[in-house]
């Protein structure tokens, strides 16, 4: 008799997801005694028993489709929303994954699903995780899929902000995403060639900023380029989020209008006329790129490898070139920031890009 897997996709959707199923099943398939089933809608798909069977020809034609086939959502094992109340369906999903005679469950999201999936793991449950976002913020990996689709999206779109703002003499400030950290942010305003990056680990300075863009206007630049991490502080915030009462959901809240309210004050700061794009959704969306098709297949396969070896309760990482397994323990909790003195950033600050501080 085959052995069953179930395989759900948790947490914002990514680029790569597809691909990341399409090799597990494709990998578990093609090397024999599986069956592949995907629950829908992440854990809550898991929770309510809803699943299709992924055969062949359900895996075929996946790899370039952005999304994911099986739907996701953030509703979490432990705080699922349930009738009106949060509810732990921890027990629901562990008597469910025993009813099916799963022999194993694949999670795939996140920093929030490595937690889950290690959750679920502690109950009793054989799991395994793969690393997907955009923030590019899961521990023990050099890089998660997702990531790279993402950079490519919003350098483009710092690119093509270059030629509006040189045209109108105007400082436009592109918001990314990354509410925790600045990879995103760092990534494409570098390679974008921003004049100004602002990320969460960083807090800036308004008046440091504007003094830089005066600088620039002073070496006959009339415009500048600011990307900004849609979870950049100020100081100011900073201090709120540390020393105040509530102070985390004051920050979340203030957040909200950061950006508008960033842009007024560079505004009234230099008196140069200033416009906010906040690409948002469009950086998850659509196929994706070569990398991260690579990169997803390649995490994909050897989770079905380690399956096959039942070495459960790991996350397939890429680490030096090479994909390893690495305890989910290790995984679950830690958040990957970008560390003071990365590469980037000191060459970043050596190249006179403001970073707000
Ligand atoms: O996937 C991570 C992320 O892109 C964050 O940067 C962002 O804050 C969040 O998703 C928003 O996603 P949603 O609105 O789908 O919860």
């Amino acid at each position: 008799m085959s052995k069953l897997i179930g395989i759900l996709t948790s947490g914002g959707d990514t680029p790569g997801l597809n691909s990341a199923i399409r090799a597990v099943g494709k990998t578990l398939l093609h090397e024999g005694g599986y069956t592949l089933i995907g629950f829908l809608d992440g854990y809550r798909g898991l929770m309510e028993n809803r699943f299709v069977e992924l055969n062949d020809s359900y895996l075929s034609g996946i790899i370039t489709r952005g999304g994911t086939i099986l739907g996701s959502s953030r509703d979490k094992p432990h705080k699922m929303p349930v009738g009106g109340k949060i509810m732990d369906m921890t027990d629901v999903i562990v008597q469910n994954y025993h009813d099916n005679h799963l022999s194993g469950l694949v999670c795939l999201g996140g920093g929030g699903t490595q937690k889950n999936s290690y959750r679920l793991a502690s109950a009793g449950l054989n799991v395994m995780t793969l690393p997907k976002t955009i923030d590019n913020d899961v521990m023990h990996t050099d890089v998660s899929f997702g990531y790279d689709t993402a950079m490519m999206i919003a350098t483009e779109a710092v690119d093509r902000l270059h030629s509006t703002a040189h045209s109108h003499h105007r400082i436009i400030i592109l918001e990314t995403m990354g509410h925790k950290v600045g990879w995103l942010a760092l990534g494409s305003g570098l390679a974008g060639g921003a004049d100004v990056i602002l990320l969460p680990e960083i807090p800036y300075d308004e008046q440091v900023v504007a003094d830089a863009i005066l600088r620039r206007s002073r070496e006959g630049k009339k415009f500048s380029i600011v990307v900004v991490a849609e979870g950049a502080i100020s100081k100011r915030m900073a201090a709120i989020r540390q020393e105040e009462k509530d102070g985390e959901e004051k920050v979340e809240a203030m957040l909200k209008t950061r950006t508008g309210e960033l842009a007024a004050n560079l505004e009234k700061l230099t008196g140069r006329e200033t416009r906010v794009t906040i690409l948002g959704y469009l950086q998850r969306g659509g196929t994706p790129t070569p990398y991260d098709r690579l990169l997803s297949t390649a995490l994909g396969s050897r989770c079905a490898l380690e399956i096959m070896a039942e070495n459960w309760g790991h996350m397939m990482a890429y680490q030096k070139n090479t994909i390893v397994p690495v305890p989910l323990k290790k995984v679950a909790g830690p958040v990957k920031y970008i560390p003071e003195n990365h590469y980037l950033v000191e060459c970043a600050r050596h190249m006179g890009v403001c970073l707000g501080s």
